[in-house]
């Protein structure tokens, strides 16, 4: 399944994914420059890895990356290649150590560098003003559009008029074959940081500019490749891929990045977009209470180590077996009752009576029952059964599949308006969120519209507290609430601003 932002550790995730799967790699790994830059979103996480790996130093910091890296290599297609962003800190050891052993010197294509005119005014030195991005192929093969990212010619008037004149000589002496204007491209990139006024930035102090991912992914994959990013952060590389039509998946340990890069791409969706899924390490009671009843079925089956019944209309109404045939029912229902038993004690006989009676002689349970909670009837039969038949039936509710808890309440509310000028009202919203867990952060749409979906007119807001200017008219207003865990809530407020400020839901 790919079009996914999965929250874990990038070792434990990359373990799981398919060998020879995905067709580019691009990773921007922290880089432990310095102890407050680094820790990016300051969740407990992050922080813990980070003091733990710089207490080792570089040689720690270089053989925690190398693994991640050979699980990467493993995962890379043979025609696939890797993107590999560091900077003065690390790239050395990083180019020697990691990708020259995991790779091979042989399978070096470039170490681009990334110019910029951001970053320090020294006149003691040189001025650091570039990164440096590793492109490694894992076989003599592989994908490179060189027509998607030709570079510009840089003309001067003078040859601009001879180009004219005389366009099809430096057609032939550049060497490209279609537009005398693009020359083959190099590795040396001019491309502006992210700054404050920036359109694409969403307050991410390590965020790297769409055009960046862009040209990277132009070159390196087709449309429908799969584009891996082990290290997510605010969702640079899986925004671009989904707005060039590639396949992707994201990973990153931050709940905050992995929540910013999910309402990235919300915001980014037209009619047209792929769905994706996020992963978390937790599930919230209602989304799953209120799913698609055949997603449900299919997805905690799978969850619980079993097979689902691919038929819509399932044989005798079970769902799934076990890897050892042990059928399954799925009830996306809470206090079930006793008659679910009886439904589906007659239906195991009827579907395979040779292994329910195997499975009775050997004292094995029969079947499965997967519930959100069990009633009392249902219990008590699953008990009479295996006291008085030596029939054992499993009763299993979903939160002892997956974790399950309960997303955070939240409360918006309009707490102070003033008029500013004609027809313009500025008004303060003030939401409230509560969660076992904590609060991460807030996001708010200044222009909700529930057909569009939420759309973050301000992506990430700590206190839950904003200021807006409103025309006279009516607005609805969406805030989302997000804990620790990346369980979220949304509320919607409609108000009417005409000379007083009215709410109205
Ligand atoms: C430099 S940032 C990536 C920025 C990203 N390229 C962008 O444009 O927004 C590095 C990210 O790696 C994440 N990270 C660090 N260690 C990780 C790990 N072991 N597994 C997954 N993510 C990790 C951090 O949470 C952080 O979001």
């Amino acid at each position: 399944m790919v079009n996914k932002l999965i929250l874990g550790d990038n070792l434990e995730i990359l373990k799981t994914l398919e060998t020879e799967s995905v067709d580019l790699i691009y990773l921007d790994p922290p880089f432990f420059s310095n102890r407050n830059y680094e820790v990016i979103w300051g969740d407990e996480g992050e922080i813990r890895s980070f003091q733990d790996r710089w207490a080792g130093g570089i040689e720690h910091y270089i053989a925690w990356l190398k693994e991640r890296v050979e699980q990467m290599h493993r995962i890379l297609k043979p025609t696939g290649t890797i993107f590999l962003h560091c900077d003065w800190h690390a790239d050395a050891y990083i180019r020697v150590e990691i990708l020259d052993r995991i790779f091979g010197m042989n399978r070096f294509i470039a170490s681009i560098v990334w110019y910029y005119s951001w970053g320090g005014r020294s006149f003691q030195r040189w001025n650091r003003k570039h990164d440096v991005i590793f492109h490694y192929s894992k076989g003599d093969k592989f994908i490179f559009n060189v027509n998607d990212v030709l570079d510009e010619r840089m003309l001067s008037e003078k040859s601009q008029k001879r180009l004219q004149y005389d366009g099809a000589m430096i057609m032939k002496n550049a060497n490209t074959k279609e537009d005398p204007n693009f020359i083959p491209p190099s590795d040396v990139w001019y491309i502006a940081t992210i700054n404050g006024m920036s359109k694409e930035r969403i307050g991410y102090p390590t965020q790297k500019p769409e055009a960046l991912l862009e040209r990277i992914i132009k070159a390196a994959s087709n449309e429908g490749d799969v584009i891996l990013d082990p290290f997510v952060g605010g969702g640079t590389t899986v925004a671009v891929a989904d707005k060039l039509n590639r396949k992707w998946i994201g990973i990153d340990q931050s709940v905050q990045a992995i929540k910013v890069t999910e309402l990235r791409l919300d915001k980014q969706r037209s009619l047209f977009s792929a769905p994706f899924t996020v992963q978390l390490h937790k599930y919230d009671y209602d989304t799953l209470r209120y799913k698609n009843a055949f997603e449900f079925e299919s997805w905690i089956v799978q969850q619980f180590g079993g097979i689902c019944n691919t038929k819509q209309r399932n044989d005798f109404g079970l769902d799934g077996k076990m890897p050892d045939n042990t059928p399954i029912q799925v009830k996306r229902s809470d206090n079930i009752g006793r008659n679910v038993i009886d439904n589906f004690f007659a239906a195991i006989q009827r579907s395979d009576k040779k292994l329910f009676n195997k499975n009775v002689a050997q004292k094995k349970q029969v079947g499965y029952i997967i519930a959100f909670s069990f009633g009392k009837g249902a219990v008590e039969e699953v008990a009479r059964l295996k006291l008085k038949e030596n029939i054992i039936i499993n009763l299993v509710k979903v939160e002892d599949i997956v974790p399950i808890a309960q997303k955070p309440a939240l409360n918006i509310e309009i707490t102070k308006s003033v008029h500013t000028e004609k027809e313009i009202w500025e008004i303060e919203l003030t939401s409230k969120g509560a969660s076992e867990k904590g609060i991460e952060f807030y996001s708010w749409d200044f222009d909700y519209n529930s057909e569009n979906g939420f759309k973050a007119s301000v992506m990430i807001d700590r206190n839950g507290q904003q200021t807006a200017k409103f025309k006279a008219g009516l607005h609805i207003v969406a805030v989302k609430v997000v804990d620790n865990d990346g369980l979220e809530n949304i509320e919607v407020l409609k108000f009417k601003v005409n000379g007083i400020v009215e709410r109205t839901v």
